[in-house]
């Protein structure tokens, strides 16, 4: 496995950080992963456009544009064989001489970027898709979600906690009892032939696969789109429920919190959404 560190592409095995690394000290980076299918990625502009937010909003300086980040992605796609790849993309704030909390002057922010298999994308088939489970819980992280910091703990234990109740993945709602997103996705909710997910705000990540997935069916336009706040009332009433991520795209789930979702059967409305996006995503 080839990777880029420091400036370089180097083994895995070859790649040493510092200790004293900002991103291990204090988890103080911004990432992105960006999926690639026979060496075509998707939506990779709106990926670094949504780093690029992210390390502005933390304070990080660093010179590097989309043609910089495409070298290296297309270079590692061609280092580590063409299939489906997820690409990693690293920017932590660098390595100081001390562990002090305010941020260093002078010093070279760390870029660290990989490639690893994912599965290949969902066939648009209710009957052949992965179907997925997932429990609801209180959203436990902090007021800042719409940063793709590389601080996950608070994501971390909310996707361990599905996994210790047997499912795939956490769905999470805020203090007024509102949807936010997924410990790694975000949510779309489906009643009566409408398609819903909350604005985006500081509570959710402003997924590039949601974007994506809202613009592909406003153009199509045969669906109602709302992005509004929607009540766990409205969740556990409704016919559809999806998770979407760059690895993921449009993934049905049939079960939340024990209860089948609708019928307990992945939609039509799944399908069509599905078959749309993989016609037009890239
Ligand atoms: N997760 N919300 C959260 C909290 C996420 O971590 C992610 C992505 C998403 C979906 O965003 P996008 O459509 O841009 O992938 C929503 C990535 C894949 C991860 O952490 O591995």
């Amino acid at each position: 496995n080839i990777v880029f560190l420091h400036g370089q592409f180097m083994p895995m095995s070859e790649a040493k950080i510092s200790p004293m690394d900002r991103g291990f000290l204090f988890g103080d980076g911004i990432y992105e992963v960006v999926p690639s299918y026979d060496a075509k990625l998707v939506g990779f502009g709106l990926h670094i456009e949504r780093m690029q937010n992210g390390l502005d909003a933390i304070g990080i300086k660093l010179n590097m544009g989309v043609d910089d980040w495409r070298n290296i992605a297309q270079n590692l796609i061609e280092k580590n064989g063409k299939g489906n790849l997820g690409l990693y993309l690293h920017v932590s704030r660098g390595a100081d001489v001390k562990r002090f909390h305010a941020f260093p002057e002078n010093i070279q922010p760390t870029v660290f970027a990989y490639a690893f298999t994912i599965p290949a994308p969902p066939i648009a088939d209710k009957l052949k898709v992965k179907q997925y489970s997932v429990t609801s819980t209180e959203d436990l992280r902090w007021k800042r979600c719409q940063i793709k910091s590389t601080s996950l703990l608070g994501n971390v234990m909310h996707f361990q906690q599905g996994r210790e109740a047997g499912v795939d993945e956490t769905i999470l709602y805020n203090q007024r009892d509102e949807l936010t997103e997924a410990s790694a996705c975000n949510v779309f909710v489906v009643k009566n032939d409408v398609i819903m997910t909350p604005p985006l705000d500081n509570q959710l990540l402003p997924g590039i696969t949601r974007n994506m997935v809202l613009d592909i069916l406003r153009k199509d336009g045969t669906l109602h789109i709302q992005e509004r706040p929607i009540s766990m009332t409205e969740v556990h009433a409704a016919d559809e429920l999806w998770l979407t991520s760059s690895s993921k795209e449009i993934a049905p789930v049939v079960e939340l919190d024990g209860q089948p979702v609708g019928n307990g059967r992945v939609g039509d409305i799944w399908q069509l959404a599905q078959t749309l996006y993989s016609a037009n995503k890239h």
